[in-house]
């Protein structure tokens, strides 16, 4: 059986303190395989964010197994699990997170410039991964020039930029049935299937979106 990229042993995660204390997880187990496509699904403050950002190692869980790759994530250190991010996770946050200072292009560079990638080459990168995404004209654009849309595939080119093993892919349950939410979901569908046939590490599994 393939080995997952990443895995959820009842993960539970409780969030908040005394009154205000809420489960947001109540025993989470899922496999993301390279490759496929996972969407996760489920109505507004139903634990999405939550889980995809445990996965992603910028939460851990009260309790439970998490795996990267195989690697169980706990017990590493901050600097550890930013390394294991690096290497392996591509993060499309629900607000996008872009720079606004900084151009389309600018805003791709900085993931691969986080990895050690930098000058000529990583700027070549950054250009393809925009145009892989539609935004080949929208180069020097900065994000408050940029529709909602484009945003979000600005994020989807950052995310993939570093050749990751997977991507996350977070969405809030508002958006789920617009039309840029189908094609996004349809652009990181592409994504995966493409990498995986081409045998190149990286994106293979585009995983949840809607959350
Ligand atoms: N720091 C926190 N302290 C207490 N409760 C929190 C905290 N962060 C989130 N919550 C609660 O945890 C629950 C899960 O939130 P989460 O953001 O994961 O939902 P979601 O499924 O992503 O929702 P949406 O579709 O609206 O994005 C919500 O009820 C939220 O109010
Ligand atoms: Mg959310």
């Amino acid at each position: 059986m393939t080995q997952p990229v990443l895995e959820a042993v009842n993960v539970v995660k409780e969030l908040g303190k005394g009154a205000a204390k809420v489960v947001a997880l109540k025993g989470v187990n899922l496999s993301l395989v390279k490759g496929e496509l996972t969407l996760l699904m489920g109505p507004s403050g139903s634990g999405k964010t939550t889980l995809l950002s445990i996965l992603g190692c910028i939460l851990t869980p009260t309790s439970g197994t998490v795996r990267v790759e195989g690697e169980e994530v706990a017990g590493k250190s901050a600097e550890e699990l930013a390394e294991l991010r690096r290497r392996h996770i591509g993060f499309i946050f629900q607000s996008y997170n872009l720079f606004p200072t900084l151009s389309a292009l600018e805003n791709v560079r900085i993931a691969l410039d986080v990895i050690g990638r930098k000058g000529y080459q990583a700027a070549q990168r950054a250009e393809e991964c925009l145009r892989d995404v539609g935004l080949g004209n929208r180069l020097k654009n900065y994000p408050s020039n940029l529709s909602g849309g484009e945003q979000q595939r600005v994020a989807v080119a950052r995310a993939i930029a570093a050749s990751p093993s997977v991507v996350l892919a977070d969405e809030r349950t508002a958006a789920r049935d617009s039309e840029n939410g189908h094609a996004v979901m349809a652009l990181l569908a592409r994504i995966a299937k493409e990498q995986h046939r081409s045998g190149r590490r990286g994106a293979e599994a585009a995983g949840p979106r809607r959350t």
